[in-house]
């Protein structure tokens, strides 16, 4: 992120690819973390003394074919979220907050329907004295219910399945930034974290290597309405008076 300026962004809101293999189905655990090391390294870079890092990861029914062949691991849980918050702490972060998200009340036999969301300062910033704001009844509880919120179908039909809830963005912002502050959403997806941003007026700044992802990307921006997910924070904006996007 070199166009980014060192410690001049308030909040990064990071839910990272399931996998960063070429095929998008196998998994190299060992060059994975270190690719989070990568990104997280940068995020330590750009964000502000008190600047807030925010992870959202679901965990993984482990595999062989995650741990070179080795069958030992199949049906094992890679607590993903584990390893990604020890990566983050090496770094200097630390964490003071974690809530689960429930995606889905019914069950699913392939993926887990939940995930974690994980709260990090750097270094010795004090949360309680930089967040002197009044926390928000949605943020409160530990368990975020937010369903139908994963999916996005653009106007081309194409389907984006591993999108993060809106709610989870603006329940992010609203605790932790003031208008105008820079968010950063180094995997922009189909552009939860660029969109709700845009409606609560923060600049952003995102990053998705998927080039076909781009014109969902800018209709998540320009045109939320079309995304059901969207509606209840829509609805709130509109009932405070302040929507003005078409
Ligand atoms: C879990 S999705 C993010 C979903 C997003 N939060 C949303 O709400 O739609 C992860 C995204 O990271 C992208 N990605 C994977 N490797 C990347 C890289 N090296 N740089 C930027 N984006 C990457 C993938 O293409 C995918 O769209």
């Amino acid at each position: 992120m070199p166009e980014v300026n060192g410690a001049s962004a308030k909040i990064a809101i990071v839910s990272p690819p399931f996998t960063n293999q070429a095929d998008g189905k196998t998994l190299d655990k060992t060059d994975y973390i270190a690719f989070i090391r990568r990104v997280f390294t940068e995020l330590h870079r750009i964000l502000t003394p008190t600047g807030i890092l925010v992870t959202i990861n679901t965990d993984l029914r482990d595999h062989a074919r995650y741990n070179g062949g080795d069958t030992r691991f199949d049906g094992l849980l890679w607590q993903k979220h584990c390893d990604i918050r020890g990566v983050a702490e090496n770094l200097g972060f630390r964490c003071f907050d974690t809530k689960i998200w429930v995606k889905s009340l019914k069950q699913d036999m392939y993926r887990y329907t939940f995930a974690y969301i994980q709260f990090f300062r750097k270094g010795d910033a004090d949360t309680r004295t930089s967040i002197r704001r009044r926390m928000e009844p949605e943020f409160a509880p530990h368990v975020w219910l937010l369903e139908k919120g994963t999916l996005r179908r653009d106007s081309r039909s194409y389907t984006f399945r591993d999108a993060i809830h809106p709610e989870i963005v603006s329940r992010c912002l609203d605790r932790f930034t003031v208008s105008g502050d820079l968010v950063i959403s180094p995997f922009v997806g189909s552009g939860t974290v660029l969109a709700v941003a845009s409606l609560m007026g923060r600049p952003s700044i995102g990053y998705e290597i998927n080039t076909f992802l781009r014109p969902l990307i800018e209709e998540s921006i320009q045109s939320p309405l079309h995304f059901p997910a969207y509606s209840k924070l829509l609805n709130r904006i509109r009932a405070a008076g302040s929507f003005s996007i078409c």
